[in-house]
């Protein structure tokens, strides 16, 4: 053997183990891959760890109940040995769309969609299904298309319950309907379940609404607006508020605070966020729907590893979504008011009590 043979093939080696060494370090940082290149190295790191990907697609991290269901699902996953790559699209269906296809480049086996629009992300199934990912519709549904599974809680329960309470609270009178985003179908359903309660004591007599609107993408804001206008529209004589969720209660309760009626209008919420059950305890928010998001996140971690190893889901209900009946794992909403926060969310150490009293005299807080 030559002395330059030798160096060249000496080279020869160098470079195939840096090659080898580098294309397992691909990073998988779902924010920086859109080229092939980037896509394809993370692919093959996949196959080296042999660690199941899963691409988690939410419509929005702005919200607080959302983080909290990032938090714990990729936890349950993780102990499952399973990799998420996580994605927010920011509230808008187009971003979410290219996410989506984006993580199905990235060699995901189950792509997880929380949709801005359950209508317009549906045509992403038939590509992920091309491409062997299952598609797990998680707490919102993806409508007229052939999803592997659904993850959520019972949303038509979620509004009777809402209903329910403020209208045991205030059994008659002018009732103002602020619903969710029209774009999400759980919207519709909390719609569906309060009206259920509603529409017997309208047909009485006993109330009667003097509005509805709906809220576009769950906003604050949009919902001060709303509230803001009701309140004028009806010389502030509005007796409740069914109100969809926390977020936009939030805002229904900053308009019903200018006009020094917190506190005097009943409202109802749905989430437990945190601002919201400090509402709850200083008189200003009458209930909220506490959905426990560990117990859905946990449920859903569990389903899409079921999913990716072609196990059975554990089903306990379908639900149709306009094409076919969809497997589905439903939970069980709770309603919350300041007489049983600290059996619920406190106890389950969704918020701690001091968190929640904070804004409380100490001597007013409950003995625990
Ligand atoms: C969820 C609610 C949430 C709302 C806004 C709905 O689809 O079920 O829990 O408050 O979206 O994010």
């Amino acid at each position: 053997m030559s002395k330059n043979f030798k160096k060249n093939l000496l080279s020869l080696i160098l470079i195939f183990a840096m090659l080898f060494t580098f294309s397992g370090c691909a990073t998988t940082n779902p924010n920086q891959s859109n080229s092939n290149n980037q896509t394809s190295q993370t692919t093959k790191t996949s196959d080296n760890s042999g660690k199941i990907k899963i691409g988690f697609s939410f419509d929005t991290l702005n919200l607080e109940r959302w983080q909290h269901d990032r938090d714990y699902f990729v936890q349950r996953a993780k102990e499952l040995g399973a990799d998420v790559l996580v994605q927010s699209a920011n509230s808008d269906s187009q971003t979410q769309y290219s996410q989506c296809q984006n993580l199905i480049a990235q060699g995901i086996k189950v792509l997880v969609i929380i949709p801005h629009d359950g209508s317009a992300i549906a045509p992403i199934v038939e590509e992920a299904h091309k491409a062997g990912v299952k598609v797990l519709a998680y707490d919102r549904l993806i409508m007229n298309a052939d999803v592997d599974a659904y993850v959520s809680f019972d949303n038509e329960k979620v509004g009777e319950l809402q209903a329910e309470y403020i209208t045991k609270l205030v059994p008659k009178g002018n009732y103002f309907l602020l619903e969710g985003s029209p774009t999400d179908n759980n919207a519709k359903l909390f719609e569906q379940g309060q009206k259920k309660v509603l529409q017997p004591l309208v047909d009485k007599g006993d109330i009667k609404i003097v509005g509805e609107q709906w809220a576009q993408d769950w906003l604050t804001q949009n919902a001060y607006n709303i509230m803001q206008n009701a309140l004028t529209a009806n010389n502030n004589k509005i007796d409740a508020v069914v109100d969809a969720n926390d977020s936009t209660a939030l805002g229904a309760i900053r308009a019903l605070q200018e006009q020094n009626l917190a506190g005097k209008v009943a409202i109802s919420g749905q989430d437990a966020d945190l601002a919201n059950c400090q509402l709850i305890v200083e008189g200003k928010q009458s209930m909220t729907v506490y959905k426990p998001v560990k117990e859905e996140a946990t449920k859903g971690a569990d389903v899409a590893i079921a999913l990716a190893k072609g196990e059975d889901i554990n089903a306990n209900g379908k639900v149709n979504n306009g094409k076919i009946d969809v497997p589905s794992v439903l939970l069980t909403p709770v309603a919350v008011d300041k007489n049983n926060m600290v059996d619920t969310i406190i106890k389950d150490g969704f918020h701690s009590l001091d968190e929640v009293y904070k804004n409380v005299p100490k001597d007013q807080w409950p003995k625990q």
